[in-house]
This record gives structure tokens, C-alpha cells and sequence, in this order.
């Protein structure tokens, strides 16, 4: 593929009259320039380094999933692969967990990232948010600023985040804008916020952020990222704009071209995707990818690829996608350079791809070797310490639970205890459960709620005596992406009591014990006993290694929970896959004895576990999910008028449709009749639905209530993918297994958690070039009550 694009190219070579063809925003960067400095600038038609046009080959890596030790190892291979440039997010809450206690020491050392990254060879771009997304716990943002109230404060002007987020980005400043190429060091340029047109309309908030960052010292050039979509909505003169995406350059570029006069860039090119627990592991083509990178690099353009290395999301700082679909441990995305920094097929595709466009007289270095890998065989977890006998003796005490930031709470294991007169059986219901909470009557376990499904209620048996009842809650992570980073934790008030046949009645007066893990895993003093622990329980086990090395620890025949090694919180596992291994780094294994902790919140099948040679990424075990009632989802649309039919346009472009009259209900259905590729499928990117001002709902109570079909084996075609504000993955009617060949009409059934009105539909069909599978051309929208019944 080739990228056509109309504009003149005068300022090819070394002539350029620098100063003069500066665009605005870059004219900062040549300031206080030291003698070492390098003079980076924005140019009409090319980035300019020393003068000369410069095209960026960038990939992506967070520092934060790489163990230190391996930083110097995964530069190299990046080098190796053909790139000059690292881009590396900062995540806010990585380095203040705790208000104003900063930490930048060992893992967390952002300016010794760079100065390895400038030996390598590689410029740096930063990225330090405050607000990044990454599959990072609540996006970067630290969790404390829940202690504000609120739904709609974060990544605005409200004083109770932009203070915090100055002083955030004035600490970064004072530690890195030594490191700028201005300074001598290798920081290129420094992109404010994270995509902020996915999220927001309120461009005087990025220019605050942008004023943030000059105040915090930073003079190079300062940029934002917004998916191809969102880019012209999003642009302000004063910062430079690239497009970020996964396929389709030409469009990517088309959309930079209309709002600035400058060289062309993708801020993340994606390489692959993220998994999230319970959905299948997910791949990117290399074919593809190095046909756009191709395409980019012969149109003088510029690109990052998210990921050049994922990693791993190490300790319990996964994120979670919306509305609650939480990341995985792994976070080796299917990038080129895998995981555990191995490098093959893929990695070679590219570098070979890159190879014959690379400036004359560049070379690439070899690649690094592979850092030695051991196996470990399988030993026992002989000890055991039950969660609830080993609770805090110090409790605090509520009237009604509040959620956790309230009470200073970080993340954890959080128990509540209430006593609950003799009485008929009935069910025990809070205002909502973040994430997991196992219920016990008299320490028997009665049943669990789970956020995943909205399940907040429990059925509670006819009690001859006051009974305890204990809810063991356990807080996975907050949401990265969305207005659903407001993501607080715990069980929230009020919480009642419905006896059969009888009004709720209020439930009172609890004792609120906490394990908080902190910021890196901290783990209680523990009652050891030998054997097996009733309940969730920590596991202690150890094994001797001959030498050290990398291994993968099979975790398959555990439940859900979280792994330590020697002390460090390796991170959370849970057996429903995809990922079967957790990834364990030889520098932090020692010769001789190791010991490993396990928290396992359903109890091992086996309390053993072997170090294996090579990962298991993707392998589903939907069985070993939590007991859920059997769905009875019944479709009720016979006889219900649509409220709008017609056809939507080809192509990828988002499009907005307004009804001819708004309508009410509680559940809103799209209906696909016919595809544009004439096949039997329907997919969609995003549905949001628009009030009579056209402005989107808040999306933060929806639900799946229906879906025709979703695709689970060959890909990941969840209908909450629909719904979850990533143009990237999609709604897939399923290809394979017994629904494969149902034909349209295709329905996806939204429950919007109450009636809303609902005046217009913006709709972002499956992304990707014009012979996509799945694109819907005629749909009807029907809005009502009981479009579906039952659960
Ligand atoms: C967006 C964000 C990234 C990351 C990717 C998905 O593009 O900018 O931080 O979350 O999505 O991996």
C-alpha cells in the first residue's frame, strides 16, 4: 500500500531554514539550549533534528513492566528492531501511592530509564499523563483523589484534581526535565494527557495540562495523541497532533493534515492487544503491521508502535477495561518483542520491514540473546493462613459501608462484619460491590457477588438464632478508560435485608477489617499452620533453584489470587485464563531456597506449582469462573415499533444520528438487517447514545442485557466491546461453533442500568480498511422496557 496525500514536500535536505519553517509550538525547544544539546524541532513537513529532517521510529515500553535488571536488555533488541526512539508512559500513581510521598527509587527510577535508553542509542519520548490508560490501575491517576466526591472530576478543571496533577507534573519536571535533549539528554518531546478527545470536550483543559508541563520546565516540543476519530475535535493550535491507531494509515494521516501543517505521526501504532481475564488471548498480524509501517516510513511519516515490548504488569498495578473487564498479569500484548524479551518470526518481520527504509548509512546492531531460562519442578504449598483468622485485630466501625478510599483504604482484602437477627430467609442486596465479595453465615460460605455481572445481592437462609455475617471483598483493579475511572472500591451502603415476602429493611452497624496491600503488595504478619485452610487463604510453599533464570509459573491448578516471590508481588493469576503462567524474572530469584506466597481466594484444586520453559497464554477455562444463575434472557420484540430505521454510510468514520423524536426506556436495541459486505455478520466498535443535546450518556451503569452471538473462540467478539469505548476491538457476531451460521437480523441489547431518554445514536463501526467483515449498512433501533426479560 502506498499513502497518497497532496501536500508539497520543499523542505527535504540539508538546507533547511530552520527557524523560519518552525511551527509555533516548537519554538520553546531551541530555548536555553545548552552546548551538548541537541536542537529537536517540529518542521512544516518533517520533525528536525540538528536541522535535518528526522523521522521518528519509535516503540513503546514501560519501564514499570520490565524488571530493572532487563531494561538495558530490552533497549538493545528495540534498537536492534530497527527503532531510534523509546516512548515510555509515567504513571502517576506508580510514583505517589501515597499523597505527596513520592518514590523514584530501583523499579521506579524514571531518569535512569533514559540515560539506559541514550546509551542504547534511543531518543526518549515521554509521556508522563497525568492520565495515561495503559491497562494501568485507574489509568495512572492515584487512588486517593477518590477520596473527593464526585463522578465527573477527574481529567477536568475541578480544582480537586488540577492541584494535585501541578504538583504531580512540577515533581516530574524537577526530576526529568534535566533529561531533555535541550539539557543534553534524550527526551525528544513530551506529549500532554492520554487521548483526551476518547474522553472529553473541554479543550481549556488540555490547555491547562499543556501550561502545567511549561511550568513544570519542560521546553521541548509539546504534542497530544487522539485516536484517527478524535483528532480534528481535539486540536489545539498550541499543541502538535498525532493520530493514534492500528490499521488504516492513510486515513490516520488524512485526519493530522486537516487541523496542522506539520510532519505526519502515529502515537501508537498497535501491534497487538491487551487480554482481559475470561476472554480469549489476542494477536496482531506482523503482515499488517509492516505493510502500515511501510506505508508510513515511504510517506515521511513518523510512529510509535504500542507495544515495541509490553512485558508484564508486575505487583497489582493491572488496570481494568470498561464497564469492568479487568487486564491480565501478562502484558505481552502479542508485541514483537514478547514478554519475557524473547525475540522471533514477528520481531524479525519487522526489523526486516524496517531494514531497507532506514536512512542511508544506518545500520541495526545484532539483537541481545535470550536471557537463560530455568524449569522448576512442581513443589508443594504445605502452609496454609485462613484470610478471616488472620484479619487486623483493628476494626473500623460504620453505620452503613462507605466506600474504601473513606476509610483510607488503598486495595485489598477488606472484611465486613454485621450480626442479622433470626428471621426468614431472604437476600442480602448492596448498592453496588467492587469487585468480588465472597458472603459467609457463621463462617459457611452462602454465595458471592461479582461486579462483572452486576450481581450485588446474595439469598440469604431463614436464620432460629442471630446469625455473623461476613463479606470478604476483594478489590482487583480500577478502571483505566472511561468516566469509569471514578472506579471506587468496596461494598457500598446502604445495604438491606428483603425477608420473602417483606420490605427491605436496613442492615447496620459493621466492623470493617482491611489488608491493605499498598502500593507494592505488602503482606500481613500470617498465622502459619500446616495443611489445607478453609476459605480463601495464603499459601506458603518453597522450592531450592541450582542456578537462576527465568521460568514461568504454571498457576493452572490454582483459583484466583495473587503470587509473591521472596517477598515481591509478582502479580495476580486467575485459572479462567487466558493466561495459565505468571512470568517470573531470574534477577529476582536467588540460588539456593525461595519462597512463594499465594492468596487464593476459591482454594487450589493442587496446592503445587512448576516452573515451566515456556508461557501459557492462551488458554480459556470459562468452568472455573465463579458459580452465575443460568441465564434466562428472553427476546421480547415482537410487535415493538422501532423508533428509527434507515442505513448507515460505508466506511470507518463515526457517525451520529439523531431520531426524528427522542424515546424512554431502560434498554436500547440495534438491530443490523444486512452488512455492507454482504456476509451474514454484524460488528460493531462503539455504540453511545445521545441525549436531546446531543451530547453522550454517561455509560457508567450499562450493561449487556443481549446479544444475538458474540464470537469467543477465534477472537475476542464480546458485545461489551461494544460498549467499552475502545474504537479498537469490536462486537463480533460469532464464525465458529454452533451460532456461526445464523443469519441477520443480529441484535446487541444495552441495559442502561435505568430509563434514560435517548434522542440519537453515535455509532463507530468496526475500524480498519473498507473490506472489514461485519460493517452494518441497514439497522433499526428499538428503546423500551422489557426488550429482553429475565437475567
Ligand atoms: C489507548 C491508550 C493506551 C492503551 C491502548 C490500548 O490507545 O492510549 O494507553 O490503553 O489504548 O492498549
Amino acid at each position: 500500500m502506498t499513502i497518497k496525500f497532496s501536500r508539497r514536500r520543499h523542505l527535504q535536505g540539508a538546507a533547511v531554514a530552520a527557524a523560519s519553517a518552525l511551527l509555533p509550538f516548537s519554538a520553546s525547544a531551541q530555548a536555553g539550549a545548552s552546548p551538548a544539546a541537541a536542537r529537536f524541532a517540529i518542521g512544516q513537513d518533517d520533525f528536525l533534528l540538528d536541522g535535518k529532517p528526522f523521522q521518528i521510529r519509535c516503540g513503546e515500553m514501560h519501564f514499570a513492566r520490565v524488571p530493572r535488571e532487563y531494561w538495558r536488555h530490552r533497549l538493545q533488541a528495540i534498537k536492534a528492531m530497527g527503532l531510534n526512539t523509546v516512548c515510555a508512559y509515567l504513571f502517576w500513581n506508580y510514583h505517589e501511592w501515597r499523597e505527596s510521598k513520592y518514590d523514584w527509587s530501583g523499579q521506579r527510577d524514571a531518569a535512569e530509564f533514559c540515560r539506559l535508553a541514550q546509551q542504547a542509542g534511543l531518543w526518549v519520548i515521554l509521556r508522563p499523563g497525568p492520565y495515561a490508560c495503559a491497562e494501568w490501575e485507574m489509568g495512572g491517576l492515584p487512588w486517593w483523589l477518590l477520596k473527593q466526591p464526585g463522578d465527573a472530576f477527574l481529567r477536568t478543571r475541578a480544582d480537586a484534581y488540577v492541584q494535585p496533577a501541578r504538583r504531580w507534573l512540577r515533581e516530574v519536571g524537577r526530576v526529568l526535565a534535566p533529561m531533555q535533549a535541550t539539557q543534553g539528554g534524550p527526551i525528544l518531546m513530551v506529549q500532554v494527557e492520554n487521548e483526551y478527545g476518547f474522553f472529553g470536550e473541554d479543550l481549556d483543559y488540555m490547555r491547562m495540562m499543556r501550561q502545567a508541563l511549561l511550568d513544570a520546565r519542560f521546553d521541548v516540543p509539546l504534542f497530544q495523541c487522539n485516536p484517527t476519530n478524535a483528532v480534528v475535535k481535539s486540536h489545539i493550535p498550541e499543541l502538535f497532533s498525532v493520530a493514534n491507531f492500528g490499521s488504516d494509515p492513510a486515513t490516520g494521516f488524512k485526519e493530522l493534515a486537516k487541523v496542522q501543517r506539520g510532519p505526519l505521526m502515529c502515537g501508537e501504532y498497535y501491534s497487538g492487544w491487551f487480554d482481559t481475564w475470561g476472554a480469549p488471548h489476542r494477536r496482531g498480524s506482523a503482515d499488517k503491521a509492516v505493510a502500515d509501517i511501510q506505508a508510513m516510513l515511504k510517506a515521511n511519516g513518523s510512529f510509535s508502535l504500542y507495544m515495541a515490548h509490553g512485558g508484564t504488569t508486575f505487583g497489582l498495578w493491572g488496570g481494568c477495561d470498561r464497564p469492568f473487564r479487568p487486564d491480565t498479569t501478562s502484558y505481552d500484548y502479542d508485541a514483537p518483542i514478547g514478554e519475557a524479551g524473547w525475540i522471533g518470526d514477528k520481531f524479525n518481520a519487522y526489523r526486516d520491514g524496517i531494514k531497507p527504509l532506514l536512512p542511508a548509512g544506518e545500520t541495526l546492531p545484532e539483537a541481545p540473546a535470550r536471557m537463560p531460562v530455568i524449569t522448576i519442578p512442581a513443589f508443594a504449598l504445605q502452609e496454609s493462613a485462613a484470610v478471616m483468622a488472620n484479619l487486623p485485630a483493628r476494626a473500623i466501625s460504620d453505620v452503613s459501608p462507605k466506600p474504601i478510599e473513606q476509610y483510607d483504604i488503598s486495595r485489598g482484602l477488606v472484611a465486613y462484619r454485621v450480626t442479622l437477627p433470626a428471621g426468614p430467609a431472604g437476600v442480602l442486596a448492596a448498592a453496588k460491590v467492587r469487585d468480588l465479595a465472597w458472603v459467609f453465615v457463621d463462617g459457611k460460605q452462602v454465595g458471592t457477588m461479582d461486579t462483572r455481572h452486576r450481581r450485588f445481592k446474595v439469598a440469604l437462609p431463614a436464620r432460629s438464632k442471630p446469625v455473623t455475617v461476613d463479606v470478604l471483598l476483594y478489590t482487583i483493579a480500577r478502571v483505566n478508560f472511561g468516566v469509569e475511572i471514578h472506579d471506587r472500591k468496596g461494598l457500598h451502603g446502604p445495604v438491606t435485608f428483603t425477608p420473602q415476602d417483606g420490605a427491605p429493611q436496613p442492615v447496620e452497624n459493621w466492623a470493617i477489617r482491611a489488608i491493605d496491600f499498598d502500593a507494592d503488595g505488602a503482606l500481613p504478619p500470617l498465622d502459619w499452620k500446616r495443611g489445607r485452610a478453609q476459605g480463601p487463604a495464603f499459601w506458603r510453599g518453597s522450592f531450592n533453584a541450582a542456578a537462576t533464570g527465568d521460568t514461568f509459573l504454571d498457576m493452572s491448578s490454582w483459583g484466583q489470587g495473587i503470587v509473591w516471590i521472596n517477598g515481591r508481588c509478582l502479580g495476580r493469576y486467575w485459572s479462567i485464563g487466558p493466561t495459565q503462567t505468571m512470568y517470573l524474572p531470574g534477577p529476582w530469584l536467588k540460588r539456593g531456597r525461595n519462597e512463594v506466597v499465594v492468596l487464593d481466594l476459591t482454594g487450589p484444586r493442587t496446592a503445587r506449582i512448576a516452573g515451566l520453559a515456556m508461557p501459557v497464554l492462551d488458554q480459556l477455562h470459562p468452568e472455573l469462573d465463579l458459580a452465575r444463575p443460568p441465564s434466562t434472557a428472553k427476546l421480547q420484540l415482537d410487535g415493538v415499533a422501532p423508533v428509527h430505521a434507515a442505513e448507515f454510510a460505508p466506511g470507518s468514520a463515526t457517525q451520529t444520528v439523531m431520531f426524528a423524536a427522542p424515546a424512554t426506556g431502560r434498554q436500547f436495541c440495534l438491530e443490523s438487517l444486512s452488512a455492507f459486505d454482504g456476509k451474514s455478520y454484524a460488528a460493531v466498535a462503539e455504540i453511545a447514545l445521545l441525549d436531546k443535546a446531543g451530547k453522550p450518556l454517561n455509560q457508567s451503569s450499562w450493561t449487556i442485557a443481549y446479544a444475538s452471538s458474540e464470537e469467543a473462540r477465534k477472537e475476542d467478539g464480546s458485545a461489551l466491546n461494544a460498549i467499552n469505548g475502545q474504537n479498537t476491538d469490536y462486537w463480533h457476531t460469532a464464525y465458529s461453533g454452533a451460532a456461526a451460521s445464523a443469519p441477520h437480523p443480529h441484535r446487541i441489547i444495552i441495559d442502561l442500568g435505568k430509563a434514560a431518554e435517548v434522542a440519537g445514536l453515535r455509532y463507530v463501526p468496526r475500524q480498519g480498511t473498507d473490506d472489514v467483515t461485519g460493517r452494518i449498512k441497514q439497522y433499526r433501533v428499538y428503546i423500551g422496557d422489557q426488550l429482553v426479560t429475565g437475567n
